[in-house]
């Protein structure tokens, strides 16, 4: 884990400096859950789940929901959110690229990203995918949302990001089966991939 990543997004949930945090999950999400494209449920890992929006939402549809964030602050408003609803879901303070340090077992039928991959440093990037493809049974899906590349002068505040290409070098056990592009900021994507 990157020691300043880590502070930083500390810092951010302590000032509540958290933007993304919308409390509703994304019309991708609820295309896979419930819409068009649903699939049966199962068990499903939210990785960097911040305050668990989405990972309560799948518990709600009858997945089996894991969350797994390093902000213990994020984590336990994400605790406190799912026992209001009074459903099950474990929610997790780990490190996303070392989920082996986890008492989580591997066999995900989905794997959800909004924002937690591309705040990796780049050099953190292959254990991530490594964790990921060690999570994910054959056939699984893995749903990723990730800012595409940033110019230098916006760098200072967003991420590098990631082009398809990298994407789909990074990840390279999964099929990229679309890679949608999305609105903020540009270049961002919604990444449909399905495990080998
Ligand atoms: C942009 S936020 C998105 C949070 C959540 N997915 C959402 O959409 O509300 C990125 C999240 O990833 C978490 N994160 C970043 N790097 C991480 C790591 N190495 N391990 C675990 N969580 C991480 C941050 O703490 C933060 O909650």
């Amino acid at each position: 884990m990157s020691f300043f990543t880590n502070l930083r997004f500390r810092l951010m949930y302590r000032r509540g400096l958290t933007p993304w945090d919308s409390g509703v999950p994304p019309p991708e999400l609820i295309e896979v859950i419930e819409g068009a494209r649903r699939l049966p449920a199962g068990r499903s890992l939210d990785l960097g789940c911040g305050t668990g929006t989405t990972t309560t939402y799948m518990a709600t549809n009858g997945w089996q929901a894991t969350g797994v964030d390093f902000v213990p602050a994020a984590i336990r408003t994400a605790r406190a959110k799912a026992a209001a609803t009074r459903l099950a879901v474990a929610f997790l303070v780990g490190d996303v690229t070392r989920l082996r340090d986890l008492p989580i077992e591997p066999g995900f039928d989905l794997l959800f990203d909004q924002g937690c991959f591309h705040s990796l440093p780049e050099a953190a990037q292959p254990a991530y995918a490594g964790e990921v493809d060690r999570m994910a049974r054959p056939g699984a899906t893995y749903l990723l949302y990730a800012f595409g590349r940033q110019p230098e002068r916006r760098r200072r505040f967003f991420p590098k990001g990631v082009t398809p290409d990298e994407v789909r070098v990074l990840f390279s056990d999964f099929e990229l089966v679309e890679a949608r592009p999305g609105t903020d900021p540009f270049g961002s994507h919604w990444y449909t991939m399905r495990r080998r």
